[in-house]
């Protein structure tokens, strides 16, 4: 088995998934030979990290191509907000503050730091989303974050009051290098935030597609304390998020004359009572997992005997984990309609499942959709109350299958 990524012990193997390829690599047409890496994840019983066993380069993930855009949900949208107006609250009162975010993709958060005129930078490595951001009013620059980047922000624009990062801590292999930076980054009196999946959420539903290449990590306060503590910094908050099936948002600061809340007590409380501290408490997961998609595929299957067609609702990156384990492809998922224009007219990755547009979905007469960005059901059942209306029905599966 493979070392812990943190903190370099043996880590211990939870489940594995076979050959996946890349989860946002949608393909222009269907390839003689794609890529395909080993998705399988594993705990480490000394820093309780839960983590992916093979990493794929990510360069080959986040890179001018990158398809993943923040902005194409109305809820994310106004998350992002109240993020920024969370910030602006915290930074209130202080002399030219300085705010940075990791990840910054299409500036769908600082944009609103930016229109109030405060000092910010956004770091992004995916040059086509960095280019969007910049359009939206962000100061980027174009990188992945590291120690040697952050001294270098420090050396040009100073430390920073506040850094934060949503559905990117989780993307960086190197978070112990991430965590230095930020240790030389930071003001002393700062705050370091971060939202991510959150473990305990993956587990009670089973949530398996949240497992992808991108994800390398699946935060729970038991990993994220000791992590906090191994680089000098206290877990002094966290708030659970209603955004990506289930997220938590940690706050960090200096260990220093800060201490957890009541709050991360209970949430610590409730990860050891489902022994997220020890590899027991994963061992019923892969049986769950093959529960869902057994379930799932028998579901459609009938669904197929019936005579009805099925199609998808949302190209996830999540979706490709579910489609290629559960093998669920073209046989039975006529299409997937999505409303990303870069991913319309694409095939999704290892099943080749063809994209089309929102508009195809809603002059087709189909009376069965999986919803596979379940994440952005209450969203999406309210957009498609005319197909509902007519007679159309949403199949979820998490934690268990529902026609609805
Ligand atoms: P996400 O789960 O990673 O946020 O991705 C959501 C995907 O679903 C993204 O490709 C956009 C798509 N989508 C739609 O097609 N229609 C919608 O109404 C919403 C909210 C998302
Ligand atoms: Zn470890």
């Amino acid at each position: 088995m493979g070392k812990c990524k943190i903190c370099n012990k043996a880590a211990e193997r939870i489940v594995s998934f076979g050959k996946m390829p890349i989860a946002n690599g949608f393909l222009n047409r269907i390839p003689s030979d794609e890529f395909f890496y080993n998705l399988s994840v594993a705990f480490c019983p000394e820093c309780f990290m839960v983590q992916l066993d093979e990493t794929v380069k990510p360069d080959m993930l986040f890179n001018a191509d990158y398809q993943f855009i923040s902005s194409t949900s109305d809820a994310m949208a106004g998350h992002f907000e109240k993020i920024s107006a969370e910030i602006l609250e915290k930074i209130s009162g202080k002399s030219n503050p300085f705010v940075i975010e990791l990840g910054c993709n299409d500036g769908i958060m600082l944009r609103h730091i930016a229109a109030r005129g405060v000092k910010h930078l956004g770091i992004e490595p995916s040059g086509n989303v960095a280019s969007l951001a910049r359009n939206n009013g962000v100061k980027v620059l174009e990188s992945f974050f590291n120690e040697p980047v952050a001294s270098q922000i420090v050396r040009d624009y100073g430390q920073a009051d506040v850094i934060c990062g949503s559905n990117v801590f989780c993307h960086i292999e190197n978070i112990n290098s991430v965590f230095k930076g930020i240790g030389i980054l930071l003001k002393n009196d700062g705050v370091l935030f971060f939202e991510d999946p959150y473990l305990l959420s993956i587990i009670k539903k089973s949530a398996f597609d949240q497992i992808y290449d991108e994800h390398i990590y699946y935060f729970s306060g038991l990993s994220v304390s000791k992590l906090a503590r191994k680089h000098d910094m206290q877990l002094v908050d966290m708030h659970p998020q209603d955004v990506h099936g289930g997220s938590m948002r940690y706050y960090l600061k200096n260990s220093l004359s800060n201490t957890a809340n009541n709050k991360v007590g209970e949430f610590l409380s409730e990860e050891k009572a489902l022994n997220l501290d020890r590899l027991h408490g994963y061992s019923t997961f892969k049986d769950n997992v093959d529960k869902i998609c057994s379930d799932l595929r028998n579901t459609l299957s009938d669904i197929k005997r019936k005579g009805n067609r099925i199609v998808a609702y949302g190209a996830t990156s999540k979706s490709t984990t579910l489609l290629n384990y559960a093998k669920i492809g073209p046989e039975i998922i006529d299409y997937i309609c999505d409303i990303t224009p870069n991913k319309i007219n694409k095939y999704t990755p290892g099943m080749h499942i063809p994209i089309k547009s929102h508009e195809a979905f809603v002059k087709d007469t189909v009376l069965y959709a999986l919803l596979l960005a379940w994440n952005h059901k209450k969203e999406i059942l309210e957009k498609e109350k005319e197909y509902r209306r007519k007679g159309g029905k949403f199949i979820t599966y998490f934690p268990e299958v529902v026609i609805e």
